[in-house]
């Protein structure tokens, strides 16, 4: 493994032991509102400065962009992009869905990702050029050809509701020309199993890029594709990501377009 990526999974795995501790005592948390349906707990920020402390230890010139401790240094040549606890509200009503992410971004390529499920103990990780792995196994995205007979992953809206309208009549003809759609609740999980070969693709609407950035390098990593609603570049900044095998990947581009408004296309 690279020597820096083995750093990224001691911080995940720190983070995974404070997070698996707090989830047996959920009743106990101080649950805080940061905007409408936006959640965030001490957990949240206990495992984001555990993370943030192990890189810091070995990397001290990095810089960071965290969910919950906002950007520090982010004009370094390297910097990490976290999510310290994707799926606060799984998390918060005891559903064993959720998981770290972690990503380093070296001169503005993502070069590290790792998403690791303290539940499972699974932890995918992959460096830029090397492929992509869960535990110890090398993993490649599915080799299904059409989208009728594909598990799709998604996120419905529930904060921001500005494209929920667009969203719903892409969800309609997604729900009746895929195999099935899927909504477990942990985006950077999501796209580990778009990685995986588990769902055939994924996408969502408006992530962050805690969200998407570790997992974006899984799938390419695992020979997937990753971009925005019309296949470009630029899904890191907005957070409207499609992702997929190949084929598949064409496929769900196609069926998005006529649902995309000005404000969906890419930039
Ligand atoms: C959320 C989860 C969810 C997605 C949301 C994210 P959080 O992250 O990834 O699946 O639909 O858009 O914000 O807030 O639990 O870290
Ligand atoms: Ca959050
Ligand atoms: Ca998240
Ligand atoms: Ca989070």
């Amino acid at each position: 493994m690279h020597p820096i990526l083995t750093n990224a999974v001691k911080a995940a795995r720190r983070a995974g032991t404070i997070i698996n501790r707090a989830s047996q005592d959920i009743g106990a948390l101080q649950i805080r509102s940061k905007t409408y349906n936006d959640f965030v707990t001490e957990v949240d920020h206990a495992a984001e400065a555990a993370i943030i402390e192990t890189l810091k230890d070995a990397y001290p010139d990095h810089g960071f962009i965290g969910e919950e401790s906002g950007d520090t240094n982010v004009h370094a040549d390297n910097v990490w992009i976290i999510d310290p606890l994707d799926g606060t509200t799984n998390f918060l009503h005891g559903l064993p869905q959720y998981c770290i992410s972690i990503a380093l971004q070296q001169q503005g390529q993502l070069t590290q990702a790792v998403v690791y499920d303290p539940n499972r103990n699974d932890l995918f990780t992959a460096t830029k050029g090397r492929g992509a792995f869960l535990n110890d196994r090398r993993i490649r995205v599915s080799n299904r050809a059409k989208l009728q007979d594909s598990l799709i992953g998604t996120g419905l809206p529930f904060r921001d509701f500005t494209h929920l309208e667009a969203y719903l009549g892409m969800f309609k003809d997604m729900v009746k020309k895929t195999a099935g759609l899927r909504r477990p609740g942990a985006a950077a999980l999501d796209l580990a199993y778009v990685a995986a070969g588990w769902y055939d693709g994924f996408w969502e609407i408006g992530l962050s890029k805690w969200d998407v950035a570790a997992g974006g390098l899984l799938i390419q990593e695992a020979g997937g594709m990753v971009g925005d609603f019309e296949g470009n570049e630029g899904w890191l900044e907005t957070g409207n990501i499609v992702a997929a095998n190949p084929r598949v990947f064409a496929q769900m581009i196609q069926l998005l377009a006529p649902h995309l408004t000005e404000q969906l296309k890419s930039r």
